[in-house]
């Protein structure tokens, strides 16, 4: 079977949308699913091309238990060829990915990660970057539900389903 592919999408892709990437990975992991879904991140502006995640976000996601790997880059039209699920962050990134993607016929693989949050349905995740360690925190917690809900719908939207644990 075709993997799925998901790609989450921020300003800068150095707070969110890689925390989110990493995140979901790991509970794809915990849910026996990374068999079936590939994930990247990525961001709509180019202030940060090619650099690790902010500090502030790494030592967050260490200290939630997470560990983060990734290089900023910039959305290019290709990503919304390639990807079935394009995530954004907030509004501003909503519309910035449907007007790079005018021309295509996108519409139905874009929405706010929030439309998976069972609480704040449809909302931005604040952007944590002028902020301190609580807005860190905050995205954290946001991202957390919204990834369960995501691989909830995933499971029954896509049919995807565990693999059996290997005996040992
Ligand atoms: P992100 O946060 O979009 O969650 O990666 C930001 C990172 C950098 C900037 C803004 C937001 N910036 O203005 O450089």
């Amino acid at each position: 079977m075709k993997k799925l592919n998901v790609l989450f999408v921020c300003l800068g892709n150095i707070c969110r949308s890689p925390l989110a990437e990493a995140l979901f990975k790991h509970k794809l992991n915990q849910h026996g699913l990374e068999h079936c879904i590939e994930a990247d991140s990525c961001g709509t502006s180019d202030y940060h091309i090619g650099e690790p995640p902010d500090s502030r976000t790494m030592a967050n996601a260490r200290k939630n238990g997470i560990t983060i790997s990734h290089r900023g880059r910039q959305l290019s039209i290709t990503d919304l060829e390639h990807f079935d699920y394009i995530l954004a962050m907030d509004q501003s990134n909503y519309h910035h990915i449907l007007y790079l993607g005018r021309h295509h016929d996108i519409t139905g693989k874009v929405s706010l990660i929030r439309n998976y949050d069972p609480i704040g349905k449809g909302l931005d995740v604040p952007d944590p970057y002028y902020g301190g360690e609580r807005g860190f925190q905050e995205v954290f917690e946001i991202l957390d539900r919204s990834l369960e809900g995501f691989i909830h719908y995933l499971k029954e939207k896509e049919k995807i389903t565990a693999l059996p644990k290997p005996a040992r």
